[in-house]
């Protein structure tokens, strides 16, 4: 049996205008108000996220970026310490969104995560191969590269004091999303992720030892909808979901947060 605590976050994107989100929040919160065994978040944009987090304390509030440096002529750019001071956790690092539009690189990845782990804060890294890296049979060297690079540019040497000291909540979960899956409404099967996922645990266990293996979070993203949740959380190396489209409806996100806080692997 797997004991790690699962952790299910919406990613809402460029979605919801302020009344929106807290029509959301609203209906989503005492919804989910029984789930003690999960850790759940919302990824919002960043201009609702100070009204949300001092508003809604029923769920972690994240970024969708975070830049690595403390403060400076970065236009455009939102600092760890400026989300941690309207009570953000943490932040999304690296969705294949910004790698395709936004210039994103494994570098930059790797940058973000040490300012947000360095603050205490959450870092949720994403990585996934495309369809083409899939379909050539690729996919584990890519997966291996977005790894290599991304770890090696925190510069962490230290990972035990990094992750902090909550034992059930490490500051640093991966998120695999295959960017086929993204959007599509074609996600991995339940077989295809768990192989991803152990590939990646495979790769924390060469890096980094079995103990850190076992304790990191790797959620699965990609089209993950109420009809396959059940059988993507029962899978033995999945810990939850970074969800899309699916997080956008308060009760149905609701539903797809209690199904795979309570399916058993
Ligand atoms: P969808 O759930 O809409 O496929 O999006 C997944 C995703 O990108 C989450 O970060």
């Amino acid at each position: 049996m797997t004991s790690r605590r699962k952790i299910f976050i919406g990613n809402w994107k460029m979605n919801k205008l302020p009344q929106e989100a807290t029509a959301f929040c609203e209906a989503f919160i005492p919804a989910v108000k029984q789930v003690t065994q999960a850790d759940v978040g919302i990824a919002a944009a960043g201009v609702l996220l100070p009204a949300l987090a001092t508003r809604f304390r029923g769920v972690q509030w994240y970024a969708q970026n975070c830049h690595w440096s403390a403060n400076g002529a970065f236009t455009g750019e939102t600092s760890a310490s400026m989300l941690k001071s309207v009570d953000v956790c943490g932040s999304l690092v690296a969705h294949s969104e910004r790698r395709q539009m936004c210039g994103e690189t494994n570098q930059t990845a790797g940058q973000r995560v040490a300012a947000l782990l360095n603050s205490g804060m959450q870092a949720v890294l994403c990585i996934g191969e495309t369809l083409a890296e899939r379909d050539s049979g690729r996919w584990t060297d890519v997966l291996q590269q977005q790894l290599d690079e991304g770890f090696t540019a925190t510069g962490i040497k230290n990972w035990t004091a990094a992750l902090g000291n909550d034992p059930e909540r490490p500051l640093l979960t991966l998120a695999y999303e295959p960017v086929w899956a993204i959007g599509t409404g074609r996600a991995a099967t339940a077989a295809q992720a768990q192989e991803a996922h152990a590939f990646i645990r495979g790769w924390l266990t060469r890096t980094f030892g079995p103990e850190m293996a076992q304790r990191l979070r790797i959620q699965y993203g990609g089209s993950v909808t109420l009809q396959n949740v059940d059988e993507l959380m029962g899978m033995p190396d999945i810990d939850g979901a970074l969800v899309g489209g699916a997080s956008l409806k308060a009760e149905d996100f609701a539903q797809l947060v209690l199904r795979g806080a309570a399916a058993k692997r």
